[in-house]
């Protein structure tokens, strides 16, 4: 970070302001919104300025800089776009200790004005520390479009129960999970809305019931797509900013992990290298456990937690046991893993169906129906087939579809992602061949062949020659 950034209180205090142009004027309507009581020093003003000091909301000397008016005064600015001139008066502030602006120059500066994004009470400040100002604007601009208007209505709402709140919530951190519920529920969309009355006799509502007792937990099932962060839904990136706990996965990334609230604890009950999986049983446990401390809790599971995920047995679990809990989608492997590497899994000209299939080799004892796949003339979409590989090729080889197209994806979406390609009859040469070891999907149908080039890094490896060879 290249500055401190602050908010600094100019209300009903002298702002020294040089320079009597545009600049100058730009400066003035800020402090005049901050309550600051500017003195500006000029010997010509613009009429805007002028009409100002008329008005009695500014004082203005019509002189030149003196030293000693820097005196008593909480902030200074030089904008007279004279350098000689700010220079002086950068040195005078400077002796005086007390802070200054130099318009367009930082070098003569100890603050700035950041690009600010408004919505009284919130206020929000964006610099690039001189490094880009352009793109300062740019990411303001978007913050603009994120903000609805009424977000300053509702900080002033909310405000209004502050005192309310403390009262019936105890605890700084029951406070915090308290308002971050009412941020994102329903009683803050009707006033965002614009239904202020309404939205004062559901808080009241709110507040009396929390003086009856405390919050129940709640147990949110959360997909976190297949690794890259900005494929997760924009529901799941608001729950993981209100999360007590999460508790995750091997396979979620540390950038989606990072999304989460930084102090929220984070329980990995993943598999990894001299780690135990903890089992299944034991993560129900752990959930109800949390669910019944009352906190928030994310259960954040690679791609979507109901394709190949156990999603639902945590679910029932959570419902046997009385826990409130519900399910976020994510964007599962396949979906990933196709559009990342530019491969429909449907096309009209080739296929109309896509198979979800784990190649583990069976489901609840009953082994995987290769044939019936075989004949279904449907995309198979193979998750956790790594190991299994030369069985499912030769399985689907004996049942007409050796020359069938493969794509092999391996950290799909993900900066290593690798992406080889074959047939069927090749397919395990082609993985040991590559290597593969990450999480991998195996795409097997005619849509195979049709992987493109995309915006992805990947390098695309076509083993024709391993396929002839098999
Ligand atoms: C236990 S399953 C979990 C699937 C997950 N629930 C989903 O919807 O994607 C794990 C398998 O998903 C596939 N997988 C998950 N993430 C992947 C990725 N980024 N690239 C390729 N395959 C992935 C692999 O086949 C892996 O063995």
């Amino acid at each position: 970070m290249r500055q401190l950034p602050l908010f600094f209180t100019v209300r009903d205090r002298a702002v020294l302001v040089v320079g009597g142009g545009e600049a100058a004027a730009r400066k003035l309507r800020l402090l005049l919104k901050a309550g600051a009581r500017p003195v500006v020093v000029a010997p010509r003003v613009t009429a805007e300025i002028a009409a100002l000091a008329d008005e009695g909301r500014i004082t203005w000397h019509g002189r030149a800089f003196r030293e000693g008016d820097v005196a008593g005064v909480a902030l200074s600015y030089g904008a007279t776009g004279n350098d000689a001139v700010d220079r002086s008066v950068a040195d005078a502030a400077q002796a005086a200790g007390v802070p200054v602006n130099v318009v367009d120059r930082a070098d003569l500066s100890d603050f700035i004005t950041p690009a600010i994004v408004e919505r009284d009470p919130i206020t929000v400040a964006v610099s690039s520390g001189g490094a880009a100002p352009v793109l300062a604007r740019t990411v303001k601009a978007a913050i603009e479009r994120l903000l609805p208007p009424a977000t300053g209505r509702l900080a002033l709402f909310a405000e209004r129960f502050r005192g309310a709140v403390k009262a019936v919530v105890p605890g700084e951190r029951a406070r915090l999970r308290f308002w971050d519920g009412f941020f994102a529920g329903p009683v803050a969309a009707k006033v965002l809305a614009g239904d202020e009355t309404g939205a004062a006799e559901d808080m009241l509502g709110l507040v009396n019931r929390r003086a009856a007792g405390p919050d129940r937990g709640v147990v949110h099932i959360v997909g976190a797509g297949p690794g890259a962060a900005d494929l997760i839904t924009l529901r799941a990136q608001r729950l993981l900013q209100q999360a007590d706990v999460i508790v995750h996965d091997r396979l979620v990334t540390s950038d989606v992990l990072d999304l989460a609230r930084r102090d929220a604890e984070r329980i990995n009950v993943g598999k990894g290298p001299g780690r135990h999986t903890v089992p299944q049983d034991r993560i129900n446990e752990i959930l109800i456990e949390q669910g019944r401390l009352g906190r928030r809790v994310v259960r954040l599971k690679g791609g979507d937690p109901f394709i190949f995920g156990r999603g639902g047995e945590e679910l029932q679990a959570l419902q046997a046991a009385g826990i409130h809990a519900e399910v976020v989608p994510g964007v599962t492997a396949a979906i990933g893993c196709a559009a990342a590497v530019g491969l429909p899994l449907t096309h009209r000209d080739v296929t109309g169906a896509v198979t979800f299939v784990t190649g583990q080799g069976s489901v609840n004892g009953r082994p995987v129906d290769w044939e019936s796949l075989a004949r279904s003339g449907a995309t198979l979409a193979v998750y956790m087939g790594v190991g299994q590989a030369p069985e499912i090729a030769r399985e689907l080889a004996r049942h007409g579809m050796a020359d069938t197209p493969v794509a092999v994806i391996e950290n799909g979406t993900r900066p290593d992602q690798r992406i080889v390609t074959g047939r069927v009859r090749g397919l395990a040469a082609l993985m040991s061949m590559h290597c593969i070891s990450g999480p991998a999907l195996i795409v097997i149908g005619e849509v195979a062949a049709l992987t493109q080039e995309t915006e992805y890094p990947h390098s695309v490896e076509t083993f024709e020659r391993v396929a002839a060879a098999g």
